[in-house]
């Protein structure tokens, strides 16, 4: 039942994003770019040496940087600028910025105290995409007052971790929760990007389809979600990232002039399908 209401989510969402395509992400992406080509070629020198002011990534490389800070729009909610002064990306003076150093000590702290050093307290733990967390629980937020943030779908597959890994190094995703049901029987790693969120879900009990339909065309007639789709823009893009990553296409780009659409459609590696979608200007 649990995994039905996902679906209504996912269309409400989807929907959401169509009207806050205003929103600052346009300035976010053309940053990001900008700076993934001032990095280009220098990715694996230490963050430190690429970049002037640098505490939380010291000893990585450099190349984990973008996507940290796009990573951390999409945790707290909120566009560069928010922790940046307008062309000084090193500067300390917003205050964010300042403050976002400290959670990433606290969160460390917590990690390393409370959970044997897992990954068990993120951002997004309290966070969930606003800068501002609630911080008494209790008045829960209608859909319609909630901040239109990204698609969400839910997909269960053989192994959590090998498919967490594929959308982490096909489509850039980063792991923001890992449970698991009390009974042990089942077991979810949540991943996310700036545009979506996939709780990609191991139970011990799911049932493979091969056995029923061995043929995979024949797949699309099995009733039931049938695929997920993401809308995203630069779809040209990501078409060609990914195709340099290796991922495996279903389609290539395609326009659907009655939806005013460019997608394609890829599988992961559980063998589910995934589109991406770009409106295109009526
Ligand atoms: C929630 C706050 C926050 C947001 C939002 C954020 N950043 Fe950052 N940014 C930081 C912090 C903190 C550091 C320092 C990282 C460290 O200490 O390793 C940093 C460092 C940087 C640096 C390195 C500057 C230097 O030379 O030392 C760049 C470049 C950067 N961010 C770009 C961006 C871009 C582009 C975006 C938007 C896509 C962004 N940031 C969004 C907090 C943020
Ligand atoms: C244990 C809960 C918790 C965790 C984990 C956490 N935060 Fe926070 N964060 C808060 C609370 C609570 C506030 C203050 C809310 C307020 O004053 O309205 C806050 C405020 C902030 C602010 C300042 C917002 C503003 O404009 O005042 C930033 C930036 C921030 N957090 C970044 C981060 C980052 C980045 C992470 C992950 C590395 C993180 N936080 C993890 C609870 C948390």
């Amino acid at each position: 039942m649990e995994h039905l209401r996902t679906c209504g989510v996912l269309a409400v969402s989807a929907i959401a994003m169509l009207s806050a395509q205003q929103s600052p992400a346009g300035a976010n992406r053309a940053a990001l770019a900008q700076l993934r080509a001032h990095l280009a070629g220098h990715e694996n020198e230490p963050a430190e040496a690429f970049f002037t002011n640098i505490s939380i990534l010291k000893g990585r490389p450099a190349g984990r940087l973008p996507g940290m800070m796009e990573a951390l729009t999409g945790l707290i909610g909120v566009d560069c600028a928010y922790c940046h002064v307008d062309g000084n990306w090193a500067s300390d003076d917003k205050p964010a910025k300042r403050t976002a150093r400290a959670h990433f000590a606290m969160m460390a702290r917590l990690n390393q105290e409370q959970f044997q050093g897992r990954n068990a307290v993120s951002c997004w733990t309290c966070h969930r995409g606003s800068p501002h967390p609630e911080l008494t629980g209790g008045s829960s937020a209608t859909l319609s007052a909630a901040t239109p943030r990204a698609a969400f779908v839910a997909i269960i597959v053989p192994d959590a971790a090998a498919t967490a890994q594929w959308y982490e190094e096909k489509l850039g995703f980063h792991e923001s929760k890992r449970s698991r049901a009390a009974s042990g029987i089942a077991r979810s790693i949540t991943v996310e990007s700036d545009y979506a969120m996939v709780e990609i879900i191991e139970h011990d009990r799911s049932v493979a389809l091969e056995p029923i339909v061995p043929d995979a065309e024949r797949r699309r007639l099995v009733r039931g979600i049938s695929k997920a789709g993401f809308f995203v823009t630069d779809i040209e893009k990501i078409e060609a990232d990914l195709n340099a990553r290796g991922v495996e296409f279903v389609s290539h780009l395609f326009s659907d002039n009655d939806l005013h659409l460019k997608s394609f459609i890829v599988r992961d590696n559980a063998g589910n399908y995934i589109q991406f979608m770009e409106r295109t200007p009526r």
